[in-house]
């Protein structure tokens, strides 16, 4: 566990040290979903340890969705979902984030309450960026910040400096990661990711 001076001095950066199942093949990354699950616990203990006690989550979907759920059953908070896109299909960012569902629901429960975003991957923080702005125009008596995993990049977006606290379980170098959600074939991902030898 080592703080990052990347960001202002009160917020704090977390990375898990423990090596899981993970594997750096072929210029990508291969994640199992144990990893996941105990990169999720890592960052629960984390945010306990800091003192920030969420009332609720707001998970990014879709890939924040699985993250949000296993940090559920360890924070016990209830979870609100919104939909951002900004990559298309061939993995390239499109001109802007844009929201596939945003729901009015989640806006009327946020003044006064402690908020905790959750994604899976801060990559160019252009998503990030614009949901915290969207967020915090509604009241939040604070937000912070979940993450799986930081790519170490010069990033497009920034955190808005209402946001004290974040935290990320990894940070890893700015290559494609192969989340287990995204396999077609789990089985062949697993043995990859437990492995690292891509199949023939
Ligand atoms: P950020 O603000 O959180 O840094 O994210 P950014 O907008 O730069 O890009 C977010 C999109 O890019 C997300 O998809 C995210 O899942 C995807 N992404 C970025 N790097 C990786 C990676 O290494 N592996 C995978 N699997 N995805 C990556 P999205 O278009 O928002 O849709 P969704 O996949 O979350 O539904
Ligand atoms: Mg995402």
């Amino acid at each position: 566990m080592r703080a990052e001076g990347e960001l202002a001095a009160a917020r704090v950066l977390f990375y898990c040290e423990t090596p899981m199942a993970r594997t750096d093949i072929d210029g990508k990354y291969f994640l199992s979903y144990e990893h996941i699950h105990l990169s999720v616990r890592y960052l629960a203990d984390r945010i306990r340890e800091s003192g920030f006690t969420p009332d609720l989550i707001v998970a990014i979907g879709s890939g924040g969705f699985i993250p949000a759920r296993i940090l559920k059953t360890f924070l016990g908070v209830p979870i609100l979902t919104v939909g951002i896109s900004y990559y298309g299909p061939d993995h390239k960012p499109s001109a802007a984030p844009h929201a596939v569902q945003w729901i009015d629901e989640v806006e009327k429960k946020l003044a006064g309450r402690r908020v905790l975003l959750v994604d899976e991957v801060d990559d160019s923080r252009v998503t990030l960026e614009y949901c915290l702005r969207e967020l915090l125009r509604h009241g939040p008596a604070e937000i912070a910040v979940a993450v799986l995993h930081n790519k170490r990049k010069e990033k497009k977006g920034s955190l808005p400096a209402e946001v004290r606290r974040y935290f990320a379980a990894e940070e890893l170098n700015d290559r494609w990661i192969c989340y287990p959600w995204d396999a077609q074939d789990i089985t062949e991902h697993e043995k990859v990711a437990r492995s690292g030898i891509l199949p023939g």
